[in-house]
């Protein structure tokens, strides 16, 4: 659907069947759509552009993921049934992020069985694994490198993690690797080897980071365990730091098209232009806008004045009431799409050069193929 406001629209046809563009990435806000524009625009790009498209979602919505065929975590790509690709010849694979897993898989790459065996029994690897923050961000890079090395892909589609702030998936990974290169964890451990109880409360008044939940289930333990498990781990150091800096360089190729989610509302497009200038500033490609759940009127031309006029003087004849009903149901729509459109700009206005699609919202959640398949249909210009 055209985007009815001055931005350029924003031709995702020409994006996905761009064989020069490898990876797309998905960002946005929490609940804006992410997970389901980045199933969307990987089918489109199966179905439409003959691509050999590989989706990694992210905690998607389990009736969506039953319809991708993922009944579980598994960590490997699977070619989604049902979709229709016969005449492009592409396919279409999807995947859920297992966090934990993929922890799992980047300390075998570094290190020994026997260490490898050593960090996965201590608690405190089993506690970030998977409950630290920015966990999930930093093994969805992982596992985007991973999925890029293998270079069997046309084409990689990434959703990102459901976290509070869009710029969490480009500022986590960061900090994990930086609190996984071992400097910090290597200062802490100096009063952890000196031993003592007071350590103990040095070490976690001095390391914010640690939640409380963690702290509760290591509880005294925690030191040991955190030298054991800085001991393990040390062998892996430079290949954490090595591989996330490898992932930002995908990040900031040409073959890669970051799109923005937002939903027409202040938090989420403010969120999104706080984004493109974290692109900007990062050198990342930033492709486009994809508002998302937009509300448009079915006739454009009749103002919302007019049509609750019209329903007034309905009214006051008598006998038309079904059809002024339909004129005020119309002219709500119509101040909401007022509406919406001026929160746009909040976006258009910073970043005018910036492509945008509008996506409407559709009656019920999209959770099948074919739900997808109109979304897709949706943010394309040319349907
Ligand atoms: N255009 C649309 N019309 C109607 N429903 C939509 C639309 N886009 C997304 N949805 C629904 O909104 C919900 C949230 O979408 P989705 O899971 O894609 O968001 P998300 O950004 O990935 O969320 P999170 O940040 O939690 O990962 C889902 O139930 C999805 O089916
Ligand atoms: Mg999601």
């Amino acid at each position: 659907m055209p985007p009815d406001h001055a931005a350029p629209p924003l031709d995702v046809d020409r994006i996905l069947a761009d064989p020069g563009v490898r990876t797309v990435v998905c960002c946005g806000a929490g609940g804006v759509g992410k997970t389901t524009t980045a199933a969307a625009l990987a089918l489109r790009a199966a179905e439409r552009h003959g691509r050999r498209t590989v989706v990694l979602t992210i905690d998607p919505a389990r009736r969506l993921a039953q319809s991708l065929g993922l009944t579980e975590l598994d960590n490997t790509p699977r070619q989604v049934k049902g979709i229709d690709a016969v005449g492009s010849g592409g396919e279409l694979h999807a995947m859920m992020l297992d966090m934990k897993r993929t922890f799992d898989e980047v300390v075998l790459t570094h290190t020994d069985a026997q260490k490898a065996a050593d960090i996965f029994a201590n608690p405190f690897y089993q506690a970030m694994s998977s409950t630290f923050a920015g966990t999930q961000e930093y093994m969805a890079m992982e596992k985007l490198g991973q999925l890029h090395a293998g270079g069997e892909w046309d084409l990689i589609v990434v959703d990102t993690p459901p976290s509070r702030s869009a710029l969490d998936f480009l500022d986590a990974p960061a900090r994990l690797s930086r609190f996984l290169d071992g400097r910090m964890l290597r200062l802490l451990l100096a009063p952890a080897r000196a031993g003592g109880r007071s350590m103990f409360s040095l070490v976690t008044a001095s390391f914010g980071m640690f939640s409380r939940a963690v702290q509760k289930v290591l509880g005294a333990q925690l030191l040991s365990d955190l030298s054991g498990f800085v001991a393990a781990l040390d062998s892996t150091f430079g290949g954490f730091r090595q591989r996330a800096e490898q992932t930002y360089r995908i990040l900031q190729a040409d073959e890669t098209a970051f799109l923005l989610v937002a939903a027409p509302e202040p938090d989420a497009v403010r969120e999104a232009a706080y984004f493109a200038g974290r692109l900007g500033e990062e050198r990342m490609p930033l492709a486009g806008l994809v508002l998302n759940r937009v509300h448009r009127p079915v006739a454009p031309q009749l103002s919302a004045e007019h049509a609750l006029a019209a329903a007034g003087r309905l009214d006051a004849d008598g006998g038309h009431g079904a059809t002024a009903e339909a004129l005020r149901v119309h002219a709500a729509v119509a101040q909401q799409a007022a509406r919406e459109r001026q929160v746009a700009q909040l976006f258009t206005e910073a970043f005018p050069q910036v492509p945008v699609a509008a996506v409407r919202a559709q009656p019920a959640d999209v959770h099948d193929v074919d739900g997808l398949r109109t979304i897709g249909q949706a943010m394309s210009q040319v349907d």
